[in-house]
């Protein structure tokens, strides 16, 4: 039988992390990095990615890598995939975190439902959900050859049932129906 620590064991996977930049994405990133893995953390906010890999680098030295890129591109997105793919020889695991959320600052999204534009919800749907098509179809090769690959979609409890708002009082935070619809999807 294998040990917890054989279980565990991450040493030379390979794990693409989308929203590696963000609270969950680092937590993600730390999790893995300690575990053994090499980390390219994808992220729309450059300055936060490279600041991210750096940190990523004090747990274990050049195993974090910093991968700037908006998925709202569908062209950047293949193209950040295969550089990843290239730049460690190939792929483990590819954990889609990124999305537009409840505080992300965009017209027309988080704010209330009157005002929340179809372009915003387009937006998201292209981050949140379309993204994760795309990556895994430019990322299936590799995470096959592998002989293991996995991937890991962020959903949210709001993808399944509506928030009681009144959680969210005095926060400033609205209730985007694309982020439940993206979200569910
Ligand atoms: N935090 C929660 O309570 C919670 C609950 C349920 C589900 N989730 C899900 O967990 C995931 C992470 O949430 P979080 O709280 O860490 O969010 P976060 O806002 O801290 O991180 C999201 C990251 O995605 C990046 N991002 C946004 N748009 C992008 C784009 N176009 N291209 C590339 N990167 C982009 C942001 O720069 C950010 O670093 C999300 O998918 C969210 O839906 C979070």
């Amino acid at each position: 039988m294998k040990s917890l620590n054989q279980l565990m064991n991450l040493d030379g996977r390979r794990a693409l992390v989308t929203g590696g930049a963000g609270h969950i994405g680092l937590a993600i990133s730390e999790s893995l990095i300690e575990l053994g893995a090499t980390i390219p953390i994808l992220d729309s906010n450059a300055a936060a990615c490279q600041e991210r890999a750096e940190k990523l680098n004090k747990i274990r030295a050049n195993f974090g890598i910093a991968l700037p890129c908006d998925l709202e591109d569908e062209s950047a997105t293949r193209g950040a995939v295969v550089r990843a793919i290239h730049q460690m020889g190939g792929l483990d695991v590819l954990i889609h975190c990124a999305a537009y959320v409840g505080t992300t600052q965009a017209p027309g999204w988080a704010v209330p439902f009157d005002d929340q534009t179809v372009g915003a919800w387009d937006v998201a749907f292209q981050v949140n959900l379309t993204s994760a098509f795309v990556m895994v179809k430019e990322a299936r090769k590799a995470l096959s050859d592998s002989g293991h690959g996995s991937v890991i979609l962020f959903g949210s409890t709001y993808g399944l049932v509506g928030p009681v708002m009144s959680l969210y009082e005095d926060t400033g935070m609205e209730n985007a129906a694309g982020y439940a619809a993206s979200k569910g999807g």
